[in-house]
């Protein structure tokens, strides 16, 4: 038995920050964010719930089902609407779902945590058929608009997709890692804004992501010119750019959105998912490497045969 992606939808909310916009309310300007992060502009203004239900729709939509298709709703998100009840009840509710469904919070590689917990759910007797995988969040609402090293780099957003056991698609291997002694570089207490200390943070993304594809591939007993397609997290173009050179891994493999939207969190791995299937490279059979990363420090990579 496997699992395939059977669909794939996404939200970003209308309203677009540039990095001119920018530049009218703190010290920074056009050309140091585009050289230093890659990003042009991002969209702010989403709500978590509401940007995860247009995308679970859309989800629903591209695969061609309806809620009363879905047997569990996992919803990746730091940014959740409420303290409680999940973000995830209101997604079921928006959506219409009649499944269980719950919340992950694995910052920004919650998408690929979600992927695995719902595969694992999905292998058990009497286990999910279909899940709609959905990562929502809304970092602009986080963000101290005051501070150039965070204010710059997030945005809001939404991706989902529908896992569904079929004989076409597999997972090939994981791997999934914390380390929860690094949370002071990365953090938001209830009731304030983020705290990143920027430079630390890039430089453990690059080695976690770095060994994480490394383990990954080893598992699988793939090499790098095994792969087709990577999905890294959009946090930085440089951390990606540094990663694909410590892993050996062309950069034109890699498809990325982070120009348009930013770092939208646990959204970015769907974003750009949706954009490697617009550029038709998703097809059956072919190698794709997922890897997020972020605070706890958490990260997760998973290798796909499509
Ligand atoms: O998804 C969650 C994980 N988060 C991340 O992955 C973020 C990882 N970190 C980063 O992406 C980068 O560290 C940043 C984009 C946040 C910052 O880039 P950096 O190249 O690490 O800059 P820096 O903090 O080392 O600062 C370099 C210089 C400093 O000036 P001096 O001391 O060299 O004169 C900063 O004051 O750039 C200055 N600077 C800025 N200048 C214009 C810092 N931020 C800005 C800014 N605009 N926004």
């Amino acid at each position: 038995m496997a699992v395939r992606i059977a669909g794939i939808g996404t939200s970003l909310p209308p309203d677009v920050l540039t990095n001119h916009d920018l530049a009218q309310m703190m010290d920074t300007n056009d050309e140091w964010i585009r050289e230093r992060a890659g990003i042009t502009s991002r969209h702010i203004g989403g709500l978590t719930s509401e940007m995860g239900i247009e995308a679970g729709n859309n989800a629903l939509k591209s695969a061609d089902l309806t809620p009363d298709d879905i047997d569990l709703l996992v919803l990746s998100t730091s940014s959740p609407d409420q303290r409680f009840p999940g973000t995830s009840a209101q997604i079921h509710a928006g959506i219409g779902l009649d499944c269980g469904a719950f919340d992950v919070n694995a910052a920004c590689a919650g998408f690929a945590y979600g992927y695995v917990a719902a595969y694992g759910m999905m292998m058990l007797p009497g286990g999910p058929t279909r899940v709609l995988n959905v990562g929502s969040d809304a970092l602009s609402t986080l963000v101290d608009w005051d501070d150039r090293g965070t204010a710059i780099l997030f945005g809001d957003g939404a991706g989902a997709c529908v896992m569904e056991r079929h004989e076409q698609g597999e997972l090939l291997a994981f791997d999934l890692g914390a380390d929860g002694n690094l949370a002071p570089i990365l953090y938001c207490e209830h009731g304030d804004t983020i705290k990143m200390a920027g430079r630390e943070v890039f430089k453990r993304a690059v080695r976690a992501v770095t060994a994480s594809i490394k383990s990954a591939l080893k598992q699988a007993g793939l090499t790098p010119d095994d792969i087709d397609v990577v999905l890294l997290h959009q946090a930085n173009l440089r951390i990606i750019e540094a990663v694909c050179a410590r892993t050996s891994i062309p950069m034109s493999k890699t498809h990325n959105v982070i120009e348009t939207t930013g770092n939208t969190s646990t959204a970015t791995i769907p974003l750009a998912m949706e954009q490697a299937a617009l550029n038709g490279v998703l097809e059956p059979g072919k190698v794709v490497v997922m890897s997020g990363f972020g605070a706890g420090m958490t990260w997760a990579t998973l290798v796909v045969r499509w």
